[in-house]
């Protein structure tokens, strides 16, 4: 595991707290997230500031992710996934190891992960959803903890996931960023289909790296939540797709059921930020008695 130091931390939180804001803001169709004078007009100077400085800053972030996040690395990186076993523990463990990657870090930025996970998980709750799903909204995020068990940066972890081996879509945020992405001068990765048949299916195309695919790939065969948890799972950063309707020519019948388990997720995940305050140490009986139900007391991380 590498050692983390807490500024390091400290950035991750605010390039994601940024990440949530454009994707809030793209979500409300009457705006431009990215055209500043609409915006302007609502807002003081000071506000303003934060807000081109948050737009900086998700841009900065896009434009490496989207140089690096390659066919060649994620084929490496999925190899090297499968041949180590980075920890042995359960969730509960997994939920308190991921909140000490915000100990430090400032409080007034963000939710600590542990309160995301379990307000996402609470507002599923409230609104009397079943079980399996509060239980997705309590583990979604948990695949950060590549961040701990040593990731290349940010890149590889958070941000909006795309498909690799074909051509980057134009619906991806800032897709001009692809430039420098080696596979964009492909003369396969770069074509519509890319290595891909039409209507294969998402299971059958490679997304980019980073804490859905991971946790999904650690939950599969380690959980016996329902195939809609794991579409959660898997592709709530999925934006492109879930959002702007990317990718039709890939996807398949069965992803349209994978559609509507992750519009029906996001919600929670996006506005709960602004839920009530909750107490890890009250809620964690019901939590535990969840946990039970759909996971091993170990799992292999
Ligand atoms: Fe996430
Ligand atoms: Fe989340």
């Amino acid at each position: 595991m590498k050692f983390i130091e807490p500024t390091e931390v400290a950035a991750m939180e605010v390039v994601e707290d940024a990440i949530d804001e454009v994707n809030k803001l793209k979500g409300n169709a009457n705006r431009a997230w990215n055209e500043a004078s609409e915006f302007d007009a609502n807002k003081d100077k000071n506000n303003f500031r934060q807000y081109e400085d948050a737009c900086d800053r998700v841009k900065k972030f896009y434009k490496e992710q989207h140089e690096k996040q390659t066919m060649e690395f994620n084929l490496r990186i999925r190899s090297s996934f499968k041949k180590t076993v980075r920890a042995r523990m359960g969730i509960w463990e997994a939920m308190e190891m991921l909140d000490t990657l915000v100990d430090d870090s400032d409080p007034d930025t963000s939710v600590s992960q542990i309160e995301h996970l379990l307000q996402t998980a609470e507002a599923i709750r409230r609104d009397q959803k079943p079980e399996w799903m509060q239980v997705a909204g309590l583990v979604h995020d948990l695949g950060k903890l590549l961040y701990i068990f040593g990731s290349e940066g940010q890149w590889d972890v958070v941000g909006d996931t795309f498909v690799v081996g074909c051509k980057f879509s134009d619906k991806i945020i800032y897709p001009e960023t692809f430039e420098a992405n080696p596979d964009a001068k492909d003369p396969v990765y770069s074509t519509e289909y890319g290595v891909y048949q039409p209507h294969c299916g998402l299971d059958n195309v490679m997304l980019s790296w980073g804490h859905d695919e991971y946790l999904y790939h650690v939950l599969k065969n380690q959980s016996s939540l329902p195939e809609d948890a794991l579409f959660m799972i898997r592709y709530h950063s999925f934006y492109p797709w879930h959002r702007e309707n990317a990718y039709q020519h890939l996807t398949n019948a069965k992803d349209q059921r994978a559609l509507t388990a992750v519009r029906a997720f996001n919600p929670y995940d996006l506005y709960s930020k602004s839920d009530e305050p909750v107490n890890p140490e009250k809620l964690k009986p019901y939590y535990q008695g969840l946990i039970a139900k759909f996971f091993p007391d170990v799992i292999e991380w």
